[in-house]
């Protein structure tokens, strides 16, 4: 796959971005170089989740040439963690420096209000998927944190155009459902400040391959607190569609930053 995009063109971007339920919204401001459906790339599974069109662009950005993965495959829709972690293998074999992903999330934190954004400090993966460990973990003890370079530059981001954001720890569950008030007790104790059903398998693989990950969430529903609570996709979508611009400001600023671009020129982050 990543051979297959080499030939194509898309030659050592910077990072790679991935969009996740109702974020697709967000590359529409990049400058396409090259666009290609999922379903056109060998070893791309296709997406099947309404907000996740499936398309691979490969951009230049506020500046930044970067790969944007416009959708995602989830576990729920039958693929494995180690398919799931599948932007972070291929930003590792594209040698990009890091590995941003974005998703939709529950808010799990009390603090936390509907349309509010995340940033990542920490993860809970409570999966103990046999390919995923095997491949991802077998030469590490730990899995490297989340990048504070790229915290960082969130925080610069975020003061330079005004938009506040909290950081926190992110929770993965499998879905398809949403969680029963007894999961959100389990996740809840763990710690963690959102829910989602995406991000962590690419981003622990990013990390362990020695890239630097960085992770958003928008909270598109505080997690139910009674049993007759309902969330529904649609309307996951609706609340990410009126807090797209207030992430696209922050992001499309976090580009900006030199430890994201490497304006320098010196491979700030990762790779050896
Ligand atoms: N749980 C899991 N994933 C989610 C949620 C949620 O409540 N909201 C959006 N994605």
């Amino acid at each position: 796959m990543a051979e297959w995009l080499r030939e194509r063109g898309v030659i050592e971007p910077a990072g790679l971005i991935v969009l996740g339920s109702g974020w697709s919204g967000l590359a529409e401001t990049a400058e396409p170089i090259g666009v290609w459906d999922y379903s056109g790339i060998p070893g791309l599974p296709e997406t099947t989740t309404p907000g996740h069109p499936g398309r691979l662009m490969h951009v230049v950005w506020h500046g930044v040439t970067c790969v944007v993965l416009v959708g995602r495959w989830h576990v729920y829709e039958g693929h494995t963690f180690a398919e799931a972690a599948l932007p972070g293998m291929l930003a590792h074999a594209l040698r990009c420096r890091w590995l941003l992903s974005t998703n939709a999330a529950g808010g799990v934190a009390s603090h936390l209000r509907v349309g509010d954004l995340v940033v990542a400090e920490d993860d809970v993966f409570l999966w103990n998927a046999k390919g995923f460990r095997q491949r991802a973990e077998e030469r590490f003890s730990h899995v490297p944190r989340y990048s504070e370079l790229l915290e960082n530059a969130f925080d610069r981001a975020g003061n330079a155009v005004n938009v506040r954001f909290s950081k926190g720890v992110l929770a993965m569950m499998t879905g398809p459902c949403y969680e029963t008030p007894a999961e959100v007790g389990m996740i809840r104790a763990s710690g963690a400040s959102v829910v989602s059903m995406s991000t962590v398998p690419e981003s622990r693989w990013a990390r362990l391959a020695g890239l630097n990950a960085a992770a958003v969430s928008c909270v598109t529903n505080l997690v139910p607190s009674s049993p007759l609570a309902r969330i529904r996709h649609d309307e996951v979508l609706e609340v990410l569609g009126m807090s797209l611009a207030k992430a696209a400001r922050l992001i499309e600023r976090w580009l900006e930053d030199e430890y994201v671009r490497c304006a320098s020129g010196r491979r700030c982050y990762g790779l050896a």
